[in-house]
């Protein structure tokens, strides 16, 4: 199901910043003032995005879905030591894998340069601020593969999947990892967009379009018009999340 009512009924949605709210930070910040009249949210993630993978993983956990995790398009690993650390949590024996360039995005080209949203080399984290994150966390590192999703999936995908997190923000990336992934996923496995803005659905006037990530829904929406399986809109602050449970 949606749970956009959990931030529309009334004004429950009073964490996104206005643009006002915006600059007033910015100017706080420009006077080295130490506050700001809405919290900065982490880069890549935010509380309610993490409490919707968090619940999500742990499901297919509670169920004994088989298959191991994946997660296409690590960044610095904001979402994977979540993911990791309900792995632990849960004593599991699951592979947990990662997929980044480590170098940003591609250069957008097609539809991804129509949307005009990001350029080339945006996002970029290396492979040395996942590798921090989990010893700061103190958590088993998951396995890497560098590289672009072109070369490396479907390659280095494992056989069978119970959760993965699509997370390549562009159309063209999208497009690629959508199908092989779909196709190793496991009755019951669960499949979520870190984007997934559904304007029907949830309008978010404030949010920043690099948040809404256009080319993920368009990919998405064109790959499951012949699936049996449709995508849930979760609220996620600024984010809009997305999830499908495999038929
Ligand atoms: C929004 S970030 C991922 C955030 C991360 N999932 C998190 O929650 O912290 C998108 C990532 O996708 C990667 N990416 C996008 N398209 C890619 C491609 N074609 N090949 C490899 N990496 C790609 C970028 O390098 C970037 O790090």
């Amino acid at each position: 199901m949606d749970n956009a009512m959990i931030a529309t009924f009334r004004d429950w949605d009073h964490r996104t910043p206005t643009p006002w709210q915006r600059l007033a930070n910015k100017v706080l910040r420009r006077l080295r003032i130490g506050a700001t009249l809405i919290p900065n949210q982490p880069p890549m993630t935010n509380i309610e995005a993490r409490m919707n993978l968090f619940h999500l993983l742990e499901q297919t956990l509670a169920y004994d879905v088989p298959g191991d995790v994946v997660e296409l398009g690590c960044n610095a690993g904001e979402s994977s030591i979540v993911i990791q650390n309900v792995l632990t949590a849960w004593a599991s024996t699951k592979r947990f894998h990662v997929f980044d360039s480590f170098k940003g995005l591609p250069p957008p080209a097609g539809p991804d340069a129509a949307d005009g949203v990001y350029t080339e080399g945006s996002m970029k984290a290396d492979q040395e601020q996942l590798v921090g994150i989990f010893a700061e966390a103190n958590l088993a590192r998951p396995q890497l593969h560098a590289g672009w999703f072109e070369d490396t999936i479907p390659a280095r995908l494992p056989e069978r999947i119970s959760f993965a997190l699509l997370d390549g923000d562009l159309y063209s990336s999208t497009r690629h990892i959508l199908p092989h992934v779909y196709a190793r996923m496991m009755s019951g496995a669960i499949g979520f967009f870190g984007c997934y803005y559904d304007e029907s659905i949830l309008v978010r006037p404030h949010s920043r379009d690099y948040y809404k990530s256009p080319g993920v829904k368009r990919a998405t929406d064109e790959f499951f018009a012949d699936k049996p399986e449709r995508v849930h809109v979760l609220y996620a602050c600024e984010y809009s999340n997305g999830y499908f449970r495999k038929r």
